[in-house]
């Protein structure tokens, strides 16, 4: 029986790059660069929290409406990660995957993703998840439309073909906790269908400063949640 008070499918939209750099006088750039510190520290910390899939919200499909410098530059951040932690990825026994639109993604980003997905796959420990070029809604959509038509679809067989609408290789389980950080609280079309009992976890830290102590802190949080999932506690 898992242990119902770990959030073994953690979701974190990682937001306040741009303040946290705005705030030092720095290009918004740099408040991303910051962010892969936070990045590496997270994935770090989440298997001794017992988090089985992380899944980190890296770029939204409405993101391609910044500004074409910030745009280059944030892919150009994914394309070194991937370059430079692919490696402590398979020392660390974490298997990294990109979720999200690959098509609009340049040909050698889109490579390095490939390389990286290859070269991890064995991981067990975690199964880290990017999302780049992600949408919830885009993804229902193109779920619904590659489904056959021919009967109502169960829950399943639509959870299938939404995997397969975001190019993830094998099904992840539903989130239990959904972090934000970053002051917002709103889900930024980020995982709709998979958080429909998603425990929400909002803090104002700015992501760059976020660190494995307000990591356990969500954690905890989590723990101390009654879960009932529509029904009554007795039942659960
Ligand atoms: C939102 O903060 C953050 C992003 C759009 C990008 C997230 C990217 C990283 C954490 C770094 C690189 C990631 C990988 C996978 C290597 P914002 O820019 O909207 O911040 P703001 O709300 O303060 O402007």
């Amino acid at each position: 029986m898992p242990d119902a008070t770990v959030p073994r499918h953690t979701a974190i939209i990682m937001d306040g790059n741009g303040r946290w750099a705005t705030n030092r006088g720095w290009p918004r750039l740099a408040g991303h660069r910051a962010g892969i510190d936070a990045l590496r520290r997270t994935v770090e910390a989440a298997p001794g929290l017992g988090i089985e899939t992380l899944t980190l919200y890296a770029f939204s499909a409405d993101n391609w409406g910044r500004p074409q410098a910030e745009v280059d530059g944030l892919m150009r951040l994914f394309h070194l990660y991937l370059a430079n932690e692919t490696d402590r990825c398979i020392a660390d026994d974490v298997r990294l995957s990109v979720i999200g639109r690959r098509d609009r993604l340049g040909p050698l980003l889109r490579a390095a993703i490939a390389t990286s997905e290859m070269a991890t796959s064995a991981g067990r420990r975690l199964h880290l998840r990017l999302a780049i070029d992600y949408s919830a809604r885009d993804a229902l959509l193109t779920a619904a439309w590659n489904l056959p038509h021919q009967a109502f679809p169960s829950r399943e067989a639509f959870a299938e073909a939404l995997g397969q609408a975001i190019g993830a290789h094998d099904p992840a389980p539903d989130v239990d906790l959904l972090i934000r950080s970053g002051g917002e609280q709103r889900l930024s079309d980020f995982l709709l269908w998979e958080s429909a009992y998603a425990e929400l976890y909002f803090t104002d830290t700015l992501w760059p400063d976020f660190d494995a102590e307000g990591f356990t802190t969500a954690v905890h949080h989590f723990a101390n949640r009654e879960r009932r999932f529509g029904k009554l506690k007795e039942v659960v």
